[in-house]
């Protein structure tokens, strides 16, 4: 692979600010001089993550994870550091490196198999292209269609929302977008293949749209991609000709290369961070449920895509939070798919939870007047008392099952059957052998009887399959204690005043141990570790290198470090007390200490195997010196070790 310029990575480092990525999956807070939050990479309930804008550098003092810009992308998404450029590029708006570019798509040990993978890449980052393309022609046809934009403003959608959810119109007419896309020269047939337009049957070559005349949802992707739309059907405005899309009411696109309604969740981009920081996900039914509850101020509302909630979704929203909450209509259709969801959710191992709406309206009219489309005055504490009173929905519906049951002697039968079949569902041992018991006492049935309902299946110990995502691994560590100590002090002294008098100290002992290094050895070789040494070496060699490290010590965090020198180096850089991220003084004169009797110690086994060599050459005069300097550098080791026992 070409090398890409670091005058580009510096391009766009200066287009786009660490903060603003950061700060789409992670609420921040300022603290001090630093942000923190919530740590993306590992599950916290108190912030250890910091991000400095002024140095542009992350860290985590709970998972020890730190980088910068590329880093982050790379680490939040998974890919790989040309994938995080090309990202990062295609946001700022910048130009890849032409003959980096190019030679992205080439060489691979099996060129076929190579060429089919490029061609896939390819196809999906043009698919992706169109759908943002298609996005972005909707949103901006939104204030072109005044009755679509009063539609939304009707239903209490703010400019904000708009925005955030880069919410669009489809015009009202046949063939808006696919005219749109032919002009702009887009590939047709994949627009097609996407569900985005249609072959005419009656006027060959020619293509319509699929959303004709609807208000506009991008289902946006985890990546921040646009991955489908959902489109609500609306009236047509005043003497405006037919289109044919007065129904479904709603419409999504069809499973595609890029949406699968399975997976995707509508909100999620927007709700991610939120989700985290509430440790829960509130799950409607409706896409204008979710904008009124992000606009009420609930911003960890997501919805399911006309579809119901699938196993993937449940593992997207466990790699988020601990408490799903459903809240559905509540009349019957939402009961009965409140239910679906938690045996979903049982056969997973998890309880979720169900919160109940007054009776007949859903959550965007508990919020939002739907004549005025204003907010309610009382909607926002209703939502909160609705959403607090949720309940674990198996153990309530249980409660319910019972209560039907005291009727007659065959509702109690149907009950026994119903309450059966879901802690039969439920791959929870002891989850489901507490319900057992509570619902063996609330139905008044001897435990033999449930058990008889359960059949054979209660007795086998059967196991959640897993859900959770295992967090990545944390940084592999190779490095010894004292390596990182002197590594961590050695950032320190860059960038850093001495007349600090904490700095002070550390450039003290660091003069103290550069004067006392066997002849012609200097601090690099202080360092044993491969990875330590490559990253010194590289650092040390060249002067003018370390005068600019000093302006700005950010600058060598590179995605190639070894993860844990990056850490240590993002740890000693964004802390802003000076004692913070660096290890107590002592500690630093141990490592020095070490560092240098190892250093000897190397030293000295050098002559040492030098003198062999010289006896079997016979080389009596060169032996008789390095003799002499054995002595000297023995007698040198003695004085240091007593030196450095005095101090
Ligand atoms: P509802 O029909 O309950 O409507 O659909 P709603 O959300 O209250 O709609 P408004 O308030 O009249 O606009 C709930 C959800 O079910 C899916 C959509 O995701 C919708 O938001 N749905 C509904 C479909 O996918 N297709 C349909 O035809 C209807
Ligand atoms: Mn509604």
């Amino acid at each position: 692979m070409a090398k890409i310029p670091p005058a580009f990575l510096q391009k766009i480092k200066e287009a786009v600010n660490i903060l603003e990525i950061i700060g789409e999956h992670v609420v921040l807070r300022k603290s001090g001089a630093n942000y923190s939050g919530l740590c993306p990479f590992h599950a916290e309930r108190t912030p250890s993550f910091s991000v400095s804008e002024q140095k542009q550098l992350y860290h985590c003092y709970g998972c020890k994870r730190g980088g910068d810009l590329f880093t982050f992308v790379m680490e939040i998404f998974g890919i790989g550091f040309p994938e995080a450029i090309e990202e990062l590029a295609e946001r700022a708006r910048l130009q890849l490196p032409t003959e980096w570019a190019k030679s992205q798509s080439e060489s691979s040990a099996n060129p076929e198999i190579e060429r089919q993978r490029s061609a896939q890449r390819e196809k999906h980052a043009l698919a992706y292209k169109l759908n943002r393309f298609s996005a972005s022609y909707f949103h901006h046809m939104l204030p072109q269609s005044p009755h679509i934009e009063t539609y939304f403003k009707s239903r209490g959608t703010n400019p904000e929302l708009i925005r955030n959810f880069y919410l669009g119109a489809a015009p009202a007419q046949w063939d808006a977008l696919a005219k749109h896309l032919t002009s702009k020269k887009a590939p047709l047939a994949l627009a097609a293949e996407l569900g985005l337009i249609k072959p005419s049957q009656k006027k060959p070559g020619e293509h319509f749209d699929l959303f004709r005349n609807r208000a506009i949802f991008p289902i946006i992707d985890l990546r921040g991609k646009v991955a489908g739309f959902g489109g609500r059907a609306l009236p047509l405005p005043e003497g405006a000709p037919e289109v044919g899309s007065e129904s479904p009411k709603y419409l999504n696109s069809p499973d595609s290369l890029l949406f699968q309604k399975n997976r995707l969740v509508f909100g999620l981009y927007q709700a991610q961070k939120h989700i985290r920081e509430k440790d829960e996900v509130i799950l409607v039914e409706g896409y204008f449920d979710v904008l009124a509850l992000h606009a009420a101020g609930f911003q960890n509302a997501v919805a399911v895509c006309g579809t119901a909630l699938s196993p993937e979704h449940l593992s997207v929203f466990k790699k988020f939070a601990s408490r799903i909450v459903v809240l559905f209509d509540s009349d019957q259709a939402g009961i009965s798919a409140t239910d679906r969801a938690m045996e979903t959710g049982l056969e997973h191992g998890l309880v979720l939870y169900g919160a109940e709406l007054p009776k007949g309206l859903d959550p965007d009219e508990v919020l939002f007047d739907q004549a005025t489309g204003l907010e309610k005055p009382e909607g926002h504490n209703q939502m909160r008392t609705i959403l607090t009173q949720a309940k674990p929905w198996l153990d309530f519906r249980i409660e319910t099952e019972a209560s039907n049951a005291k009727a007659n002697p065959e509702a109690k039968s149907q009950a026994v059957k119903q309450i059966a079949k879901w802690l039969n569902q439920f791959h929870d041992p002891i989850g489901r052998a507490i319900r057992e018991h509570t619902a063996q006492k609330l139905l008044e049935v001897p435990l033999a009887v449930l058990e008889k309902a359960m059949g054979s299946k209660n007795k086998s110990a059967s196991r959640p399959p897993t859900l959770t995502h295992p967090k990545r691994p944390p940084p592999p560590s190779q490095l010894s204690k004292r390596e990182k100590v002197l590594l961590s002090a050695l950032a320190l002294t860059i960038g850093n005043e001495s007349t600090n008098p904490f700095f002070g100290k550390i450039f003290k002992l660091f003069a103290e141990t550069r004067a006392n290094l066997p002849p012609e050895k200097t601090l690099v070789d202080l360092f044993e570790s491969p990875a330590c040494l490559q990253f010194v070496q590289r650092w040390s060699g060249e002067p003018h290198l370390v005068e600019e490290l000093k302006k700005a010590p950010e600058l060598v965090i590179q995605s190639d470090l070894d993860p844990q020198i990056r850490s240590i180096l993002t740890e000693a850089w964004i802390s802003i007390h000076p004692q913070e991220g660096a290890p107590p003084i002592e500690e630093i004169e141990l490592a020095l200490k070490q560092s240098l009797a190892r250093t000897w110690a190397r030293f000295s086994q050098q002559i040492r195997k030098a003198i062999e060599d010289a006896e079997t050459n016979q080389n009596m005069k060169l032996q008789q010196n390095l003799m002499k300097e054995y002595l000297d550098v023995q007698r040198k080791m003695k004085e240091l070790s007593k030196f450095y026992d005095q101090a």
